[in-house]
């Protein structure tokens, strides 16, 4: 029998917000006119919606009592202080740029440090941060080591660089065709992988030898941290505030989503080191998201930025949350699931190759698997194979991505552990019969965001 996880939330509800209870008849015809797709089922219909992890979290009493302290003023609003000085305490660097969510950070960032031609190395690059990179005219180049691409693999920081083939590269090349590098913390594109200090540490090493900037890509920052507590050796009795100085003083500024580890529903920011680095960010701010201090926000979304920076560095929260995807993994790992070890931060990753063993990759086994799982309980997951990465050679032949996953992305502070065994049943009841998944075909496939824009219908 599966045991409960030790403990409980360190919270309690306040306010509860109903979410769609629907029938399995309902959810067919749902399904049927969503043309099989998750992205197009009205959320209204979701009962547990596990499709991402940003922008979903849960505000705290004490952010909605933020929200009300919103200063409106187009310049020099009191929450931009209070959002500089969350970060100055947390990322220690100087300099603050609020934007309207992470990609816009990206974007302006870039604009100011990169020529064309640049390279920008990292260990694995968000789909927002590699587009960013190419539509400056650079190229990125991925240096994660070979156990983060290993679903097998108990390594701890599956989100580490290979450092020594970085420096390869860096002496192939020259370091002046190098514009920055760009470490992901956690690693999103591997499954929410974390960056130990020592691997931060060495690449910092190398940045600063060759003269390149070192940039965070911190989106899950807080996360990051708590892994490195737990599985590093010399940070046991660390606090996560030290932790998270010592990692960023390695770099040069960082680039963040506030809508993950920040906890709240929209909001980003940038953090440099450099006055001149600032000063040009500040020219293209300007341009694209409005003044200084206020980025693209309301004062009131400042507010609870800046609270939500310093509650996700709270322990007992990121026991809790971690212990949760943890808790996940395991029982649906005990459903008959076969799950990427370790979990990460952020969420569970099943490896429908090998859970679905009988459906060829054409068939979608990700996105079978995902349909399969709505009908039997309203549970939304997202399918990251062959539908959303798969491409087509010259002759229309499918050319297969390396993986086939599924993933059951968690909020921060939104589902109970009940709503998570809830999630490990379904995917039990719908293993029972998994010869009955025969997967999907397409019947219009969209030129291009295949994933977000098809129609599709089971296979008989
Ligand atoms: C690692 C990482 N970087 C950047 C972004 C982009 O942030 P946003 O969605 O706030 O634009 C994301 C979003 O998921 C992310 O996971």
């Amino acid at each position: 029998m599966l045991t409960r996880r030790p403990g409980g939330e360190p919270f309690k509800i306040k306010a509860v917000e109903p979410v769609g209870i629907t029938t399995r008849q309902q959810r067919e015809e749902i399904l049927r006119k969503a043309g099989y797709l998750q992205f197009r089922i009205p959320s209204e219909f979701v009962y547990i919606d596990l499709m991402t992890d940003s922008g979903t979290s849960a505000m705290s009493d004490n952010q909605w009592a933020g929200i009300m302290m919103g200063d409106e003023a187009y310049a020099g609003c009191r929450n931009f202080f209070n959002l500089e000085s969350a970060v100055r305490d947390i990322f220690t660097y100087p300099y603050v740029i609020p934007t309207h969510q992470g990609r816009a950070a990206e974007n302006i960032l870039m604009l100011a440090m990169l020529r064309p031609g640049d390279y920008v190395l990292g260990n694995m690059f968000f789909d927002t941060t590699i587009a960013h990179i190419e539509h400056k005219g650079c190229i990125g180049e991925e240096f994660l080591i070979p156990e983060g691409y290993d679903t097998e693999s108990e390594h701890p920081f599956k989100g580490n660089v290979d450092v020594e083939r970085m420096e390869d590269f860096i002496k192939k090349n020259g370091a002046s065709r190098v514009g920055m590098i760009i470490i992901t913390i956690t690693s999103n594109s591997n499954g929410g992988q974390p960056v130990s200090m020592r691997n931060i540490r060495e690449v910092s090493g190398v940045a600063r030898q060759y003269g390149i900037p070192l940039i965070f890509d911190a989106a899950r920052y807080s996360e990051n941290c708590f892994f490195i507590k737990k599985r590093e050796r010399g940070y046991e009795d660390k606090t996560l505030p030290e932790i998270a100085a010592e990692l960023f003083s390695y770099g040069d500024g960082a680039t963040c989503s506030a809508k993950k580890c920040a906890l709240v529903n929209i909001g980003g920011f940038i953090a440099v080191k450099s006055k001149e680095v600032y000063d040009k960010c500040l020219q293209y701010l300007v341009l694209f998201e409005g003044f200084p201090t206020y980025g693209g926000l309301a004062g009131r979304d400042l507010e609870a930025m800046a609270r939500g920076l310093r509650q996700g560095l709270d322990e007992a929260y990121l026991e809790d949350r971690i212990g949760q995807v943890a808790y996940l993994a395991r029982r649906l790992s005990e459903a008959g699931a076969s799950v990427v070890t370790p979990p990460g931060g952020h969420g569970v990753y099943v490896d429908c190759k090998k859970t679905l063993p009988h459906l060829e990759m054409d068939k979608f086994p990700a996105d079978a698997l995902s349909v399969a799982l709505y009908l039997d309980s309203g549970v939304r997951t997202v399918g990251l194979g062959t539908l959303a990465f798969g491409r087509k050679d010259a002759g229309g032949g499918w050319v297969f991505p390396e993986l086939e996953l599924l993933r059951f992305a968690i909020p921060r502070r939104v589902y109970t552990d009940r709503h998570m065994d809830v999630v490990a049943d379904s995917m039990s009841s719908v293993l029972k019969d998994r010869g009955n998944i025969k997967g999907l075909r397409l019947v219009k496939e969209a030129p291009r965001l295949r994933h977000f824009l098809s129609t599709l219908e089971p296979l008989p």
